[in-house]
């Protein structure tokens, strides 16, 4: 297998920008774009295994949700997405690994006030591979992470383009030699990691994460982890958790479309239950991969 950082993972040849399909290099928007000038527009990541696109209907729900919230449309119809969706796949010819989409409110005279009539909104779509060789070692020896104060506005439901302090976060987990960071409440409880959903297995056994709000990101993971559960009857709670809770937990991990059931072995430098990747982690990740259809039962 070839061996790639993480920041060198091939991107795909062909982006998609409103209609038309180009040279990476030379697919480009609008200066007046208004997620470049205003952070105006949302965005959606979808994983991509053996050429299908994992859990696609709920990542396509979640997409029409943060759009209507910014109150925006979609901007075409579902099945002629779906079709520009797995022409990206097929064009870029990458079997394993992310497909982008970023939908703004289109380029037009820069303005706070969103344009009534506003103009055609822009669709943008990139696809790039995995980098498997660290998503398998993330997976098979686990990762750190730190905690870092949730500096982020009242609407993180939403999942806009407008990510600085979540990458602000990222950036100060990695430079402390951690992953990921999780973000903490002014009550000191967690919210979520900064590009993904946090879990604990508390000391009984339950599995916990944090109930939906305003205050994290509702996770596509996230939710079909949670019908995988209720399936297998294993007991979940949707509450809020502190950081004291999760150091002191059975097992922790993380879930996103770039990654279901990473096991979190450190938190702030101290490991969590016996520092290795725990059985409910691996359980969860492989009752997820039966539902989202990644590996047979
Ligand atoms: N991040 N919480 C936040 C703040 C996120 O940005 C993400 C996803 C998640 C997990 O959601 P899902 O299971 O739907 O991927 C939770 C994507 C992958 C990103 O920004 O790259």
């Amino acid at each position: 297998m070839k061996k790639w950082s993480a920041a060198r993972a091939p991107a795909g040849r062909i982006a998609y920008v409103n209609g038309r399909y180009l040279p990476h290099g030379q697919a480009g928007v609008h200066i007046e774009d208004r997620a470049l000038q205003l952070g105006d527009g949302i965005y959606e990541v979808t994983n991509v295994v053996n050429f299908r696109l994992i859990d696609e209907e709920a990542h396509l729900d979640r997409m029409e949700r943060s759009l209507r919230e910014i109150g925006m449309a979609m901007p075409m119809g579902r099945a002629a997405l779906k079709l520009v969706m797995r022409e990206m796949v097929a064009r870029n010819r990458i079997a394993d690994g992310l497909l982008y989409q970023q939908v703004t409110r289109g380029a037009v005279r820069r303005d706070h006030v969103p344009p009534q009539d506003g103009p055609r909104p822009t669709l943008i779509m990139t696809v790039r591979g995995h980098d498997m060789v660290a998503l398998a070692a993330r997976m098979q020896t686990g990762i750190a992470v730190t905690s870092q104060p949730d500096i982020r506005w009242g609407r993180c439901d939403i999942k806009t383009v407008q990510l600085l302090p979540n990458l602000l976060a990222k950036q100060a987990a990695r430079a402390s030699g951690a992953y990921e960071a999780w973000l903490i409440d002014r009550d000191g409880y967690v919210t979520e990691g900064s590009s993904t959903s946090a879990w604990i297995v508390d000391r009984d056994g339950t599995v916990v994460t944090r109930d939906l709000s305003n205050a994290i990101l509702p996770g596509v993971t996230r939710r079909i982890m949670l019908e995988a559960l209720a399936e297998a009857q294993i007991k979940v709670v949707e509450r809020k958790f502190t950081l004291a809770e999760a150091l002191n937990a059975r097992e922790a991990f993380l879930s996103s479309a770039t990654g279901a059931a990473v096991p979190i072995v450190v938190i702030d430098g101290k490991p969590v239950g016996t520092g290795t990747p725990g059985p409910v982690t691996q359980r969860i990740y492989d009752l997820y991969a039966v539902r989202a259809g990644i590996k047979s039962a």
